[in-house]
């Protein structure tokens, strides 16, 4: 709840924002969950390991100690509740990510629920009361990693997850099922968790895990909306023969056409602003340095914010496949491996946040987010916003080079601070 104490109850945020003292405290409970891991140096946490309950109890304290009501549901998901005084009033979700890739970086996901818990503090110091609940959100899983299924956490809140999933199998041969039994999860308990109650809006903030905002000198970033994506498995097959006795111009070799589909996919993708295309998986199975190559595998991931770019690619991209096989005298089978469309941040709240960065005295810079992000699964069942916050070191991301400054991290949550109490609720 939001008391009218000035104090926050472990009397740790006294500090008066405006001198980097928020940002400061967000690098530093950053450093403190990064401190649970499954590797010995370096970060790495993944859902539901021992690190991953260490880190959801360790949220949960940090959100207590802001006062806020948190518990951590069946899938892991850690949730705080800074109420309103009228139980009825609808729900604002600022929330994130806390599981990470393998030898990760301190700050993706864990920046947006640190920002906000830590915006939560500070509004009740102020003794602002909001018009809704606030509910700061940790999810347990967006990275996909233990079960290759990404958004488990913010699916389940957003009632979007998946029964099927329960079935997936981790690397050990345990299954979802398994897993979530432990902590309760059921696909009835899971069910359960999706949010009914009226929400009005999502907002993630999320380090930019890009370089524009380092490139153009700029704290924070308002995000427009977020790629959609559509992956592929090529498999492409020509014929076996010793690399000696095979002239040139009687080969099929599979892997030669695989570059040559490489470099295609690179040149069309280049052509449209917005538009990336990358080959990130490539094996020739059982290759020898005397074999012409009659087997190549190749995976396909090409993104978009726009669906009829991302659709018209991937029709062309399809056809050269094709065209480059028939040429070479290889065959190809594409497969398809996921997909989701892009997803446009609602403008209301994407102007809304325009004017807490403006009022900030900064240039408001819009972009598109290229990776995925916990907002993709609120689309469609509440009002989204996302602000980027500028990433170091190049921009670097999924890396423990990933570095932000505690002055981008005030910035941050100064603008989700003055986002949060300008915020008019949709009548
Ligand atoms: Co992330």
């Amino acid at each position: 709840m939001l008391t009218n104490s000035p104090q926050s109850q472990d009397g740790r945020s006294t500090a008066a924002a405006g001198d980097g003292a928020l940002g400061a405290r967000i690098l530093t409970m950053a450093d403190r969950l990064a401190q649970f891991s499954e590797i010995p140096d370096g970060l790495t946490c993944t859902f539901m390991t021992p690190a991953h309950r260490a880190t959801a109890a360790e949220i949960r304290n940090l959100m207590n100690a802001a006062g806020a009501t948190a518990h951590i549901d069946v899938v892991g998901n850690v949730v705080g509740r800074y109420a309103n005084a009228r139980p009825d009033a609808g729900t604002l979700i600022v929330g994130s990510h806390y599981d990470t890739v393998r030898n990760a970086g301190k700050y993706d996901g864990r920046l947006g629920i640190l920002t906000g818990i830590v915006a939560a503090e500070e509004l009740r110091r102020r003794n602002v009361a909001l018009p809704f609940h606030l509910d700061v959100i940790g999810f347990s899983e967006e990275e996909g990693v233990r079960f290759s299924a990404p958004y488990l956490g913010s699916a389940a809140i957003a009632g979007r997850f998946d029964a099927g999933m329960l079935k997936r199998r981790d690397a050990n041969g345990q299954s979802l099922a398994e897993v979530l039994r432990e902590s309760g999860g059921t696909a009835e308990t899971i069910t359960a968790v999706a949010r009914r109650d009226k929400l009005v809006g999502y907002v993630e903030v999320h380090i930019e895990q890009g370089p524009v905002l380092l490139h153009e000198n700029l704290p924070v970033g308002v995000v427009t909306g977020i790629a959609g994506f559509a992956r592929r498995r090529v498999t492409v097959r020509g014929v076996a023969g010793h690399a000696g006795a095979v002239p040139m111009s009687l080969r099929h070799d599979a892997a030669a056409a695989a570059a040559e589909i490489i470099s295609m996919v690179e040149q069309r993708c280049s052509q449209v602003p917005g538009l990336r295309g990358t080959v990130g998986q490539l094996q020739v199975p059982a290759g020898a340095i005397n074999v012409i190559p009659a087997l190549c595998e190749l995976s396909l991931d090409i993104r978009s914010d726009n669906a009829g770019e991302l659709e018209k690619a991937l029709g062309d991209i399809a056809a050269r496949i094709e065209a480059i096989a028939t040429r070479r005298g290889v065959s190809v089978e594409i497969e398809k491996v996921a997909e989701l469309p892009p997803v446009l941040c609602t403008p209301r709240l994407r102007d809304a946040l325009g004017r807490a960065v403006a009022r900030q005295r900064l240039a408001v810079r819009s972009l598109v987010s290229g990776p995925g992000h916990d907002a993709v699964m609120f689309d469609g069942i509440t009002d989204v916003g996302m602000l980027f916050v500028r990433c170091g070191n190049g921009g670097i991301s999924h890396s423990p080079l990933e570095t932000i400054t505690a002055d981008d991290a005030d910035m941050g949550v100064r603008v989700l601070l003055d986002f949060l109490t300008n915020y008019e609720v949709r009548p």
